[in-house]
């Protein structure tokens, strides 16, 4: 399958790789097109591309905001409509600062599924791998306990379908667990998240 993705940060390069060794297509848009195309042969990612933000969003109807929340607005922005697109939301409300502490955007108490909903208008969106840290990618879908689950959440079946469909070869094991009301469960403090930390499929 071909996926886009948006942002060349920490978690979009650990997706880039993680769709690359599946086997899928990537196209990959960062701030930095020339060190993002090193990045790429560095890391020997055959099928991974560094495009513009245009051709990202011309490469498939799969893409993917791995950039920071408050930078959500403005790649919106950018884009054309997004009508026929699936947009996979792995975005926690959260700003990291130069020296690197994080800390939380306020969020009013929305879902923040609903707030990222708000801005790619159209698109269908799906959340997805919010729960994920990069080092889970590193080390791969198996545990000593069983298979790491990827929770996700949507509005529209045929979308949650395609992306678990996409998911599936990385070796995560797909669990559609409702649609965006109920992803809350899936946001940091979310009774998901609480239970445990990755969710493991014994
Ligand atoms: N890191 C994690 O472990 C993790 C885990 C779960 C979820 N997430 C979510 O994943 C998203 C990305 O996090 P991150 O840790 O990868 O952040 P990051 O390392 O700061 O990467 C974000 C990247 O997006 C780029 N960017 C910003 N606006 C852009 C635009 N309009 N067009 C193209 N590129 C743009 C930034 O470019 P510049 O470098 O030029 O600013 C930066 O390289 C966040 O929403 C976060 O909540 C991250």
């Amino acid at each position: 399958m071909d996926v886009g993705i948006f942002g060349a940060g920490h978690f979009g390069l650990s997706l880039a790789a993680l769709f690359d060794r599946a086997g899928h297509t990537v196209h990959i848009a960062g701030r930095r097109p020339v060190q993002l195309s090193k990045t790429l042969a560095e890391q020997g990612l055959r099928h991974t591309r560094a495009e513009s933000l245009d051709d990202v969003f011309d490469s498939s109807a799969l893409l993917v905001g791995a950039v920071q929340w408050l930078d959500l607005a403005a790649l919106a922005a950018q884009l054309p409509d997004l009508e026929g697109k699936i947009w996979i939301d792995p975005a926690n409300p959260y700003t990291r600062a130069e020296d690197g502490s994080v800390s939380a955007v306020p969020t009013d108490g929305r879902p923040h599924s609903a707030i990222v909903a708000d801005l790619v208008g159209r698109a269908q969106l799906v959340k997805a791998f919010n729960g994920f840290t990069t080092p889970m990618f590193r080390s791969g879908p198996l545990t000593s306990q069983g298979r790491i689950v990827a929770p996700i959440a949507g509005d529209h079946p045929a979308a949650l379908c395609r992306v678990a469909e996409l998911i599936k070869p990385t070796g995560f094991m797909p669990i559609i667990v409702g649609n965006l009301t109920d992803s809350v469960v899936l946001e940091p403090g979310g009774a998901l998240r609480a239970l445990s930390n990755p969710l493991i499929a014994p």
